[in-house]
């Protein structure tokens, strides 16, 4: 038997687990199935995310944190309770726990799911700052006196702050991120086209065709919806102008939100951002071109960090080693607290 560290990245659309010395063990969409005649969770992850929109009545299949706000407390906590057993052996000692959770999320929200952790046995269990989280996961050192800046682009959620010194100087959170852009090119295909395209099929045009840089009209792609007068299915030819103009304006409010922190920053740490460039992390800094476009609009260095939808998890996984170190990126949550 040996003691184990469990890292929970619980994002809006993805949660991924890392264990001390396995490295990642889950990397599935945060979903739950819930049995709701006989109080059970059926499914987590990857099972639960094919029965969505798919179920009887009496089951539902949710995201409960789709928009970095955790609308059921009980299902969000039944979620994190399934995927620590998923990961957990009887083998295990009492896991340390920690968690990074959307950073809108409330007071009684949080406690839903540190009880969930601690109710699955967990000896010890932290929350860290998801920005604290991004920057050490893509390998940014934030432990000096010098200002480092993260863009964390997830599902529901946009986490944006200025670091120094292991502490946060400056944030904001908005909920503008992946989620709403698909809905954007829902609405904008519907709009132009008049055919109904669905979710999965908009977020495919995002990750292919999407420039919001310097869009192209010849690159296109086919995507396949409904007609929305005559009712039946009907392929179509888009191109990255027709993704560019659908997604534009909520690109614009994310980058809006990196200015507003900007000007709230001290101007030595704006010197310090200007040297060594702001980093995007998260599923939504792949979006073709933006940082391109965030390095024009903004005149400082933009980049997008390796491997940016696992930073956070990464970086939660390297906190374990890093817990005196860190101030207010990282909260130890007393046992007695909460029992
Ligand atoms: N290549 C890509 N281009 C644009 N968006 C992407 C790409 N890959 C993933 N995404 C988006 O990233 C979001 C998920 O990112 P993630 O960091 O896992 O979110 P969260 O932390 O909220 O769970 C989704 O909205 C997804 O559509
Ligand atoms: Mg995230």
């Amino acid at each position: 038997m040996s003691s184990v560290d469990i890292g929970i990245d619980l994002g809006t659309a993805n949660t991924i687990i890392t264990i001390g010395g396995k490295g990642i063990v889950v990397d599935e969409p945060s979903v739950v199935a819930y049995d709701k005649k006989k109080h059970q969770v059926l499914a987590v992850g990857a099972e639960a995310y094919k029965m969505l929109g798919r179920t009887p009545e009496y089951i539902i299949a949710v995201k409960p944190l789709k928009d970095g706000v955790i609308s059921d407390n009980d299902t969000a906590e039944a979620m994190v309770a399934a995927f620590i057993r998923k990961v957990s052996s009887s083998m295990m000692l009492k896991p340390r726990i920690i968690l990074c959770v959307p950073s809108l999320i409330t007071d009684v929200e949080n406690r839903a799911v540190i009880e969930a952790a601690l109710s699955a046995g967990a000896r010890k269990v932290f929350i860290i700052k998801e920005p604290i989280a991004a920057l050490i996961g893509a390998g940014v050192d934030i432990s000096k006196a010098k200002g480092a800046m993260v863009v964390d682009i997830g599902g529901g959620t946009t986490d944006i702050a200025v670091t120094s010194f292991n502490g946060i100087v400056q944030d904001t959170s908005i909920k503008m991120a992946g989620n709403k852009l698909d809905e954007a090119i829902i609405k904008y295909i519907s709009a132009k086209y008049k055919i109904i395209i669905g979710e999965k099929t908009a977020e495919q045009a995002k990750m292919q065709i999407a420039n919001v840089f310097d869009p192209d009209e010849n690159k296109k792609m086919i995507v396949k919806g409904r007609h929305l007068l005559r009712g039946l299915p009907q392929s179509l030819e888009i191109s990255e102008v027709d993704i560019y103009e659908a997604v534009i304006d909520h690109v614009n409010e994310i980058i809006a939100g990196v200015k507003n922190v900007l000007e709230r920053t001290p101007p030595e740490l704006v010197g310090d951002i200007l040297a060594s460039g702001i980093v995007l992390t998260g599923g939504g800094a792949l979006l073709n071109g933006l940082d391109k476009l965030i390095q024009k609009v903004i005149g400082a260095p933009c980049y997008v960090a390796d491997d940016a939808l696992k930073c956070v998890a990464k970086g939660v996984e390297a906190a374990f080693n890093l817990s005196d170190e860190l101030l207010d990126g990282f909260e130890k949550i007393s046992l007695y607290r909460y029992k």
